[in-house]
């Protein structure tokens, strides 16, 4: 017999997600949740969804797996394009070189951001001038993107003469796969963070990318979220959404436009 998910059952989930995590879950999301969480349900042997939410509301670390299954991660290397020659073209050659180059990949998902950076800067940088930190709510992917290791097709997206620097091509029980050359990984700082609070701890950057997660906030989430961010930003620095996102419903006097999508923090 299938199990159902309710609509009551599906609006508390909705206020859970949003109250822990702040994405705005559609109606249109329901089944996709049915689907989503019912392999928790199994394991539980749970035959209601109602048994599952009791159990998230009263266990933290059935709640991280919720989150974790809940959250959407599609990414990929050099994702938008314009935007890393936008960072190659002119921020890094304009960097003063006296300080270390820092750079966020606020919501970092399985690391391929974070990764296409530091190609980027490992290039032209000594290791030791730059440094990332990649961050996101979902405790699986960051698992993933400290490992560094991706199915071979994601490096179709990586310029040549990046994938013959960084990218290992996997052998024996990884054919198939392609492992971050190990440099890297040790100089990337991938952690657990939550938008929803200041994430004092990860300190200031030079660049930050929030890219492909504001559409899933509504528009006070969002200007909460940005807010907590440019924090983050040092003044001068640059400030990325994704292309297809926009911030015309939020406040930002601290930002002036200086490409599509691209901002610099001027006060
Ligand atoms: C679609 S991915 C975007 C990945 C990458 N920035 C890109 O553009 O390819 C969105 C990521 O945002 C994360 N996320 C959603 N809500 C979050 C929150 N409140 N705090 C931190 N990360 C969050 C998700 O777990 C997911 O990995």
């Amino acid at each position: 017999m299938a199990i159902l998910l309710s609509d009551s059952e599906f609006v508390t989930i909705q206020k859970l997600i949003f109250r822990e995590v702040g994405i705005d879950l559609q109606a249109s999301k329901k089944l996709l949740v049915q689907s989503r969480l019912l392999k928790r349900l199994l394991f539980y042997k749970f035959d209601s969804y109602i048994d599952y939410i009791r159990l998230v509301q009263i266990n933290s670390a059935e709640r991280i797996e919720m989150i974790n299954l809940i959250t959407t991660n599609e990414t990929y290397f050099f994702r938008e394009i314009d935007h890393f020659e936008f960072l190659q073209n002119k921020i890094i050659p304009n960097h003063p070189f006296k300080k270390k180059f820092r750079f966020w990949s606020a919501a970092a998902s399985v690391g391929a951001e974070a990764y296409s950076t530091a190609m980027l800067l490992d290039k032209t940088m000594a290791r030791s001038d730059w440094e990332i930190v990649g961050t996101d709510i979902n405790t699986e992917v960051i698992k993933k993107a400290r490992i560094g290791l991706y199915p071979q097709k994601w490096a179709d997206k990586i310029p040549i003469e990046l994938k013959k620097a960084y990218c290992l091509k996997g052998k024996g029980k990884h054919e198939g796969q392609f492992l971050i050359d190990r440099g890297l990984v040790e100089n990337m700082d991938f952690r657990v963070g939550n938008l929803m609070k200041y994430n004092a701890e990860v300190g200031e950057f030079d660049v930050i990318f929030l890219r492909n997660v504001l559409i899933y906030f509504d528009d006070e989430t969002k200007q909460m979220v940005v807010d907590n961010v440019l924090k983050n930003l040092k003044v001068g620095g640059y400030f990325f959404i994704s292309l297809t996102e926009n911030l015309n419903m939020i406040k930002t006097p601290s930002l002036k436009s200086v490409a599509t999508s691209v901002y610099q923090k001027i006060k």
